[in-house]
């Protein structure tokens, strides 16, 4: 099976008004797979939006290819191009009617009115906007506009839709609100969706993968539960979640943390970084071969099921943890020991300078 996108090698630089090149991307490749959902994450400037643009055509590649469903359509105009993009700033006509938005790619595509009406209609049940179709779209709301921009990219029907940070101007429920029926969407429409956030926990609970960008390199790919367990680097592993990282060097033979512990841990090269998670650090010790940090609390948040906790450490500075609320609150200043359960942590082979 042809995949439905494949990217090759893609390397796309900007000069700036100053004379300055900016690499935007730097040998990117990936491969979509059928009705994936695949989410582009990462900090603002580490190439998202242009990675969109060059799939949809609006820039073009300095090097590498573009494959989509088999074709090479690196050259391609992008109206030529069975991709269709919910921008960042969703671009709606704010003086026409929602029906006419929706319909706008039908229109100019000439098909005629009846065949346009029917479209608009389905889409407008699809995303739940049935009934607004004579609205202007300055009569509506932003979580409604958001939803006019998605049918509208959607009436064309294109085999693959890039949706740039589309859910970034709502307020957070209706975001999650959206979040689930985009999901859904994805789901009856079975297309594939290249959806942009920087935002991590919505990357993590809307991706079936995740590819992690940086300075305009793919950082790591996979799905949200591996590199949420397993990020490759430190990049991934900060930028992703909550995270200690430690320090870990050999001395005679062992592994072992900045304060002498030995780590009950494969080391390979002569150092590396310990990644710990706030949740796998514990009040009492369970399991084998425990890592142990003790220290004063000096910070501490009820989350409404549990406490965030930061443990002051005389060596390792502040450590999180996650600790479940158990009737006894964590007293700001106490001295608390915490434990890590030895196939708790994860290595990651490279060390913070
Ligand atoms: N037309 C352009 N001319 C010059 N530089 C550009 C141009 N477009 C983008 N850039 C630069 O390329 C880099 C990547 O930009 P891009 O818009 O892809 O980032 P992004 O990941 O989408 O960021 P954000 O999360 O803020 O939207 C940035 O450094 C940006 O300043
Ligand atoms: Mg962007």
């Amino acid at each position: 099976m042809t995949a439905p996108l494949e990217i090759n090698a893609a390397y796309k630089s900007f000069r700036t008004p100053e004379g300055d090149k900016i690499t935007a991307l730097n040998n990117v490749s990936l491969k979509l797979a059928r009705s994936e959902f695949l989410t582009l994450l990462g900090p603002s400037g580490c190439g998202k939006t242009t990675l969109l643009r060059t799939i949809s055509g609006f820039e073009a590649l300095d090097d590498g290819a573009i494959h989509i469903y088999g074709q090479n359509v690196t050259h391609w105009p992008s109206h030529k191009r069975p991709v269709n993009t919910v921008f960042q700033r969703y671009a709606l006509f704010a003086h026409m009617s929602v029906a006419r938005n929706v319909g706008y790619a039908l229109e100019i595509a000439g098909h005629d009115k009846a065949k346009r009406r029917t479209r608009v209609g389905e889409m407008l049940e699809l995303v739940g906007l049935s009934g607004l179709e004579n609205r202007r779209i300055s009569q509506l709301s932003g979580g409604q506009q958001q939803r006019v921009a998605l049918a509208r990219a959607l009436a064309a029907k294109p085999k693959l839709l890039l949706l740039d940070e589309p859910l970034s101007a709502l307020d957070k429920n209706l975001r999650q609100k959206m979040q689930h029926e985009l999901k859904t969407i994805q789901r009856e429409l079975d297309i594939g969706f290249i959806f942009v956030t920087h935002d991590q926990e919505e990357a993590l609970t809307m991706s079936d993968r995740v590819a992690v960008l940086a300075h305009g390199e793919v950082q790591q790919l996979g799905a949200p539960e591996d590199l949420y367990r397993q990020p490759a680097n430190l990049f991934t592993a900060d930028f992703l979640g909550e995270s200690n990282l430690l320090p870990l060097h050999r001395a005679q033979g062992q592994a072992k943390l900045a304060d002498g512990q030995p780590c009950p841990c494969d080391l390979t090269g002569d150092s590396a970084t310990l990644m710990i998670r706030p949740e796998d650090l514990t009040r009492s010790p369970r399991g084998a071969q425990l890592l142990i940090f003790s220290g004063p609390i000096k910070a501490r948040y009820y989350t409404g099921k549990d406490y965030q906790v930061e443990l002051d450490h005389p060596v390792f500075g502040t450590l999180s943890a996650l600790l479940r609320d158990d009737g006894q609150a964590p007293e700001l200043g106490a001295e608390i020991t915490l434990y890590a359960d030895g196939t708790a942590l994860h290595l990651i082979d490279e060390v913070q300078s």
